[in-house]
């Protein structure tokens, strides 16, 4: 597993508004539902000498995780398609969790001979002999959010040492001048996804020596019913009562650390962090139970990694190395060009300003009846 930071040759881009990021791009955001939809054959499509009929292989990695089936998916299809006048196509997989099962399902994009690949790996280490595979057959493969190992051509993600950086100081900032007695759980995500171990140094960094670290879980498969069940024997032997704020590492792990909290009869939760912007996770901050989440602008990873996949394949080198200005190492490729976009805390007080500013979800969608009240008491209307 890759636990190196992240190297990188450039600072970060700065945030550019996604509303317009989208619109230039042909992407349609459907209000009530925040679901995303595409416009194809509109906009900046290539010249006509480029070769437009691309397929552009797409490996996600699990459905439990909202953003891959209802953003990631839909917002590179839509952009592949407006970048080359409607004619390029996605071939997508999930893999349910499933290293395997990702296994064939990227041999077979390599039978298909598509274009590219753009894999977001279950796990990083076993998907490389097909990353070798499709290298041999001429197939670039970029990796999607997590870093692959093999011979990949280029990388899309986060910092993310940073997303664990600013999980960790939001446990640190809610516990306050009681931070270095408090006792605190970690939720770590899957040992097989080098972002977990990445997201875990952040958060390290910031909680070592300000709180005290009571217990740790890795969570197989990022799985919630894992982690509910790593919660309760937290709470079987650090009590209740001692538990003083959860790391947890994403949203769905937060959901199910706070069921089980309440199941176990806490009348007030503790801090609990998140990560991903779930609409349920966003929900559970307006109402007070969850703290925070980090909302990665996961709208700009995907539509990066649609242009990327297409300008690798029309060969547009220029336009492809103006994306990919920082470079990360991985425990199998040195200095792969990589775009990393910034992150942000998303807390009661600015989801005006992330999620609805970018057209992610409506006031409507996140203020449903059961949140009216919550949603009137922060301003959210
Ligand atoms: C990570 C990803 C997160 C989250 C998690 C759970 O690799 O960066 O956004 O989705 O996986 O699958």
């Amino acid at each position: 597993m890759n636990a190196r930071t992240p190297r990188r040759t450039t600072a970060l881009r700065p945030a550019v508004p996604l509303v317009l990021l989208l619109a230039a791009a042909g992407v349609l955001l459907l209000g009530g539902c925040g679901v995303v939809d595409g416009v194809t054959g509109s906009g900046d499509s290539s010249t006509p000498s480029r070769r437009e009929d691309i397929k552009v292989g797409l490996l996600l990695p699990d459905k439990d995780t909202a953003r891959f089936e209802r953003f990631d998916y839909p917002l590179i299809k839509s952009r592949v398609a407006s970048l080359t006048g409607g004619k390029g196509k996605v071939v997508y997989a999930n893999a349910e969790a499933s290293a395997s099962r990702q296994n064939k399902q990227f041999a077979q994009l390599v039978d298909d001979k598509v274009d590219v690949i753009l894999v977001d790996a279950v796990d990083a280490r076993a998907i490389a002999p097909g990353v070798r595979k499709a290298k041999d057959a001429g197939i670039p493969v970029i990796a999607y959010d997590r870093l692959a190992q093999g011979p990949i051509d280029a990388y899309v993600s986060h910092d993310n040492e940073l997303v664990g950086e600013v999980q960790g100081r939001a446990i640190v900032d809610a516990l306050g001048d009681k931070a270095a007695t408090s006792k605190i759980v970690m939720m770590n995500g899957s040992p097989a996804d080098p972002n977990t171990a990445l997201f875990k140094e952040g958060a390290l960094s910031e909680l070592k020596g300000r709180v005290v670290i009571a217990k740790s879980y890795d969570t197989r498969e990022w799985l919630p019913e894992v982690a509910k069940a790593n919660m309760a024997k937290a709470i079987a032997s650090v009590g209740l009562k001692n538990i003083a704020a959860v790391y947890s590492a994403n949203d769905g792990m937060a959901g199910a650390v706070i069921d089980e909290l309440e199941q176990s009869g806490a009348t007030k939760l503790p801090p609990v962090t998140g990560q991903d912007a779930n609409l349920d996770a966003v929900q559970r901050i307006v109402a007070g139970e969850q703290t925070m989440t980090v909302y990665k602008s996961f709208l700009l990873e995907a539509q990066g990694a649609a242009e990327m996949a297409v300008y690798k394949v029309q060969g547009r080198d220029i336009a492809f190395d103006a994306m990919t200005q920082d470079t990360i190492d991985s425990p199998t490729r040195k200095d792969i060009p990589a775009m990393l976009v910034p992150v942000v805390a998303l807390t009661k007080s600015n989801i005006k300003d992330t999620v609805i500013k970018d057209g992610v979800y409506t006031v409507k969608d996140i203020c449903t009846a059961k949140y009216a009240a919550d949603c009137t008491a922060i301003g959210l209307k």
